[in-house]
């Protein structure tokens, strides 16, 4: 082979693989074979670990390692971790950990069915989830403050506008925007939330903004879900919105999301890890591979994205389906199909 001065530009993309626990890595196994299908050798894999297993051994659920064979990577593709339901000496949730450690401030989850084709952005680092918890008095009165700053807030508007941007440009239809707040009510909060997003928007003009209170924004994304595009919220209004739009667009086994940085993006299906079908080889890959869809677009591998997800649609109208999908198609016989479809 001759070294030719754009090398660089052909050198893959590293990408770090993290089964977890339980189906995790049966379906991060199916979505890797998919990937390499479309991506051929643009991809190179790198193994990590973490999770309840990883703990038992190590003591450690989000090992150093992972950590720094994360931060050497573009970005990685998560299976599930199993968190203990009774607390546990020295147990933390890695993805959380991890969300804070790369600061992963963006919780994507596209809603895609059909006429629907929108994606929730979720503040992913304050909100009510800054974990700011006290008693006013224990056992009888307990409070927990909601952290809402400038700071995070024009970061995340402005990472939404520029997905409605790029969007917009992909689909070839007007981006629009929906801004999900609750500031008639918490009008300090919520208030420099809207305030914060209303004006970060200004700022892209082709971009349609519009403003919706957080209840009535589920009533309609359940009953006029093909009207939105990107929807914006702060971190518990996402995270009920998007569960919300995963049931409406198929559930648990269907749907992926993607935690982004500036960085670094980490992929994984919305399902966690499944224990009462762990090993029997029938979990559903779709949302792994929907995942996997994700993470391609985010490191810059648009055309692959597509392709997965052009894969994905045709497999979802006439290939064979996995049991929570009413079918009796392994997770094998549902990979064999995608590949077909490659
Ligand atoms: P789950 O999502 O693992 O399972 C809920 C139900 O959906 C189960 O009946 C399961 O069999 C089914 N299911 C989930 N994914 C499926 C797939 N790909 N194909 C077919 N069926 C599927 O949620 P659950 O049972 O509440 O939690 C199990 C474990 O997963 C717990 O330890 C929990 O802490 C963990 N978890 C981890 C998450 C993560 O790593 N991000 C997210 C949610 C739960
Ligand atoms: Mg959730």
């Amino acid at each position: 082979m001759t070294p030719s001065s754009d090398e660089s530009a052909l050198a893959p993309i590293r990408l770090a693989r993290i089964g977890g626990d339980g189906i995790g890595p049966e379906v991060v196994d199916a979505a890797e074979r998919v990937v390499n299908a479309v991506c051929g050798d643009r991809i190179e894999w790198v193994e990590a670990e973490m999770g309840w297993r990883t703990f038992e051994r190590t003591g450690r659920a989000l090992p150093e390692a992972t950590v720094e064979i994360l931060q050497n990577c573009a970005g990685a593709l998560f299976g599930a971790v199993s968190s203990p339901s009774h607390a546990v000496d020295g147990y933390r949730s890695p993805i959380v950990e991890l969300r804070r450690r790369l600061d992963l401030y963006a919780n994507l989850r596209p809603l895609k069915t059909g006429a629907v084709d929108a994606v929730v952005v979720r503040e992913n680092t304050e909100g009510l989830y800054a974990g700011r918890e006290h008693w006013e008095r224990e056992g009888e009165v307990a409070i927990a403050e909601r952290v809402i700053s400038r700071r995070a807030t024009e970061r995340i508007v402005r990472f939404a506008c520029e997905l409605a941007q790029s969007r917009a440009a992909s689909r070839g239809r007007p981006a629009r925007l929906t801004v999900v707040h609750k500031a008639n009510v918490l009008r300090l909060s919520d208030g420099l939330f809207r305030e914060t997003a209303l004006e970060v928007s200004a700022d892209f003009r082709e971009i349609a903004v519009e403003e919706q209170l957080v209840d009535s924004m589920v009533y309609r994304l359940i009953l006029e879900p093909e009207r939105y595009d990107v929807i914006v919220a702060p971190n518990l209004y996402g995270d009920i919105l998007s569960d919300a739009g995963a049931a409406l667009v198929g559930g648990l086994g269907v749907v992926g999301s993607a935690n982004c940085g500036e960085r670094f993006c980490l992929a994984e299906p919305v399902h966690g890890s499944a224990p009462d079908i762990a090993g029997r080889g029938i979990a559903n890959p779709i949302a792994a591979v929907s995942a996997a869809a994700l993470l391609l677009d985010r490191v810059g591998l648009g055309d692959a994205a597509s392709r997965v997800e052009e894969v994905l649609a045709a497999h979802r109208a006439a290939g064979p389906r996995s049991p929570d999908r009413g079918g009796a198609a392994t997770t094998e016989d549902v990979v064999v199909d995608l590949l077909a479809r490659v």
